[in-house]
């Protein structure tokens, strides 16, 4: 690897990295059965380096019958042929190492699929393996109705009522997702022991650590009570949910980084955890637990400079010590050229909240396909929706495919090289629109959104006051927000407004979000004065008579 552990000055990588989300089904397909794989990813490995990502995370490529995009895990020290097989996995962990790329995979251990072993016995009586799940007897005369309010989060109930050799109707099982995603019961033993293996199973391959699904899931009340009343909500207006966040799931947390530290390579735990406040995020990244905890609220912020900055401000004072974790973007949210506006609009803003988001101390990470600003699909046909909330709302709500459609290479048709020539039909249909957002439309044009991406990876690598350490505010005007880094000799300043605004005297812009974000004014106004930003527009600026560069 070109760097292992530390950073040349002693921090340790994950730190400050920039973590690429590679979206397996929809990066690259190199069999040409229309479905990503793993090959497809070890293929394009030259486009991630070029890009200058630190690593990469992968999204679950395990055996899998897809009910949940393979969030179902049939068999999680498996490949899924859909995706390739085991020496794929090998083969891409080994390539990405030789390139300087770390690998980062999924583990999922809230639920298992319907059709995992365990599951499979448990319907059919085991009763050691029912043990390992939530099976329950629904309430009601007849036990009809099910065993608590539990709503499942793609809709309907959290239950789903078994039926017995005899064909009655039997107990309830939880599922706080799919129904073919049955919650696992982490009160029993044998889940821990079985996680501890899957887990020693890819560190022993050479997996460089783990975004952890759901990790807020996983332990639930005791005995599974109702979520409680609206009277319930606490100070912030929350519940208290009795089947997330919880505070024994940091026990897991813990049991893991002990066996995580065992291993040498400086590997990582990162959760998605969907803490109601920003100071139970932080409880996450204590030191005997995980390393990054994705922060969904600064997700969720809208483009609003003010709500930025209180967001920024307030994430970078709870994670203390810890790092702390940027994104944007993943396979579960509207695609953010889409979140913060509409076309172009959409776009500039985007282009923007990237160069606020990198200049941020901590890690980031980056989802597929926003290097090249690519939209939320909102007109995919029907018949090809293949998320489960579709089925789950009864046809209500669309889900989440419109972030997850193939990503453009190159060529004039769809779906632009991400399949060989001749090859079936793409999962989803890539729209003609994608033409001009290829990687290759967009390579060679200094303006596009990807040679953007590739300038500020290479700018936050050789600047080193990017990344970890320190933010300091400058004064700025309503909706704008500047920072400086580190030493004070560099930083960023974004304009959320639809109005030009001044910088201060003295910063030369580094960087630009798009070509026309900063004007000078006319000499008539004196010689100091400082630039103009223009709206939905940001800078990477380093100050006058620095050399940053
Ligand atoms: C979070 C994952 O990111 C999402 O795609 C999945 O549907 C749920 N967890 C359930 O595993």
């Amino acid at each position: 690897m070109a760097q292992v552990g530390l950073n040349t000055d002693n921090r340790p990588w994950w730190r400050d990295a920039v973590i690429y989300q590679v979206y397996v089904r929809s990066f690259a397909d190199a069999n040409g059965d229309g479905e990503g794989d793993l090959r497809g990813v070890r293929e394009r490995l030259p486009y991630l380096a070029e890009l200058g990502v630190d690593a990469i995370w992968l999204n679950p490529f395990y055996r899998s019958p897809m009910a949940d995009g393979g969030y179902d895990v049939a068999d999680p020290c498996d490949v899924d042929p859909m995706f390739g097989e085991l020496a794929d996995a090998d083969a891409l962990i080994a390539a990405a190492h030789e390139v300087g790329i770390r690998v980062i995979v999924d583990i999922v251990p809230n639920h298992s699929s319907d059709q995992h072993p365990w599951f499979q016995a448990a319907l059919a009586g085991d009763e050691a393996m029912r043990e390992r799940y939530h099976f329950k007897p629904g309430k009601g005369e007849n036990g009809e109705l099910p065993p608590n309010n539990w709503p499942a989060t793609f809709g309907g109930p959290a239950w789903h009522r078994t039926t017995n050799a005899d064909g009655t109707p039997g107990d309830w099982y939880l599922h706080l997702f799919a129904p073919e995603q049955p919650d696992l019961n982490w009160e029993h033993p044998a889940v821990h022991a079985e996680y501890l293996r899957i887990l020693r199973f890819w560190l022993d391959r050479g997996v460089d650590g783990f975004r952890i699904d759901v990790a807020h899931g996983m332990v639930k009340v005791p005995g599974l009570p109702d979520v409680p009343p609206e009277a319930a909500r606490d100070t912030h207006g929350y519940y208290q949910l009795p089947y997330y966040d919880q505070d024994t799931v940091h026990d897991i947390h813990r049991e893991w980084r002990a066996l995580v530290n065992t291993y040498d390579g400086d590997r990582i735990l990162c959760g998605e955890a969907w803490a109601p406040s920003l100071e139970r995020l932080a409880l996450y990244t204590r030191p005997d637990e995980l390393h990054q905890a994705f922060n969904f609220h600064y997700l969720m912020t809208p483009w609003d400079g003010l709500k930025l900055r209180q967001v920024i401000d307030a994430s970078l004072t709870t994670a203390g010590s810890a790092t702390a974790t940027w994104v944007l973007a993943n396979h579960d949210v509207t695609r953010v050229a889409s979140r913060y506006g509409e076309g172009e609009q959409g776009l500039r803003r985007a282009r923007a909240g990237a160069l606020l988001t990198l200049a941020l101390p901590g890690v980031a990470y980056v989802y597929q396909g926003d290097e090249l600003g690519l939209p939320e699909v909102t007109d995919l046909p029907e018949e090809s929706l293949q998320d489960p909330i579709w089925e789950n709302s009864q046809h209500t709500q669309r889900g989440r495919d419109g972030c997850r459609v193939p990503i453009p290479w190159s060529g004039a048709e769809p779906p632009f090289g991400f399949s060989p020539e001749g090859a079936q039909a793409s999962w989803l249909p890539v729209p003609e629109r994608f033409k001009r957002l290829s990687v290759e439309a967009q390579t060679d044009d200094p303006d596009s959104t990807l040679t953007l991406y590739r300038e500020l990876l290479r700018l936050r690598r050789a600047l080193p006051q990017f990344g970890d350490g320190t933010l300091t505010w400058l004064p700025s005007e309503p909706g704008t927000l500047i920072f400086s880094r580190g030493d004070g000799k560099v930083g960023v300043a974004v304009n959320t407004t639809d109005a030009p605004v001044r910088l201060p005297e003295g910063l030369e812009p580094l960087l630009t979000s798009v070509p026309d974000a900063v004007t000078r004014p006319d000499a008539a106004e004196g010689e100091d004065a400082g630039l103009l930003l223009a709206p939905d527009s940001a800078i990477w600026w380093r100050g006058s008579g620095v050399d940053a560069r």
